[in-house]
């Protein structure tokens, strides 16, 4: 009798445990899928944002931008999410997202500088009208007025 009562409680610490267990797989599996990892493409898109972000509040407080981002020279090549690839359209706008860029940074032209930074953030619209137009209201807000 007394051994049978020992069995049970084996039984019922087997069978928490097992439960438990399962329970953290089940924990584990969710915090897999709800992990978002940002292609390369999306990442360097956050840092041009953030950086023309900056740019905006240097160029309204009247300073000079020296020095173009060479980084941004990655939007030919960044990795961008499996379901997407890049066409002839993707890459013309690339070209001309970094020659409005350089532009900005350009200290012989004669546009006046909010007009060579807005045509920039314009490009990033048009690229985005046909590429993802999820971030284009944010996007627009980089406009200076
Ligand atoms: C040549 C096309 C092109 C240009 C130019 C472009 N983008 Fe993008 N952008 C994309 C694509 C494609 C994605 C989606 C990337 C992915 O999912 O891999 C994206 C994604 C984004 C995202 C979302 C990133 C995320 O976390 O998912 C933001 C914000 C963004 N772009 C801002 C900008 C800004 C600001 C500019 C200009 C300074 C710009 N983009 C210029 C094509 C472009």
């Amino acid at each position: 009798m007394k051994q049978l009562f020992y069995l049970l409680i084996l039984l019922v610490f087997f069978a928490c445990k097992d439960k438990k267990e399962q329970v953290e797989t089940t924990e584990k599996a969710e915090k897999v899928y709800d992990m978002y990892t940002p292609s390369e493409m999306a990442n360097l898109m956050n840092e041009m944002y953030a950086y023309n972000q900056q740019l905006k509040q240097d160029i309204i407080e009247g300073k000079i931008p020296t020095e173009f981002p060479e980084k941004f020279l990655n939007i030919h090549n960044a990795q961008l999410s499996d379901f997407k690839s890049r066409n002839v359209t993707f890459k013309s706008f690339s070209n001309l997202y970094i020659e409005a860029e350089k532009e900005i940074f350009n200290a012989n032209s004669k546009v006046p500088l909010e007009t060579r930074f807005n045509n920039a953030v314009g490009i990033c619209i048009s690229c985005h009208t046909t590429e993802c137009t999820g971030p284009i209201p944010r996007i627009k807000k980089l406009i200076i007025k």
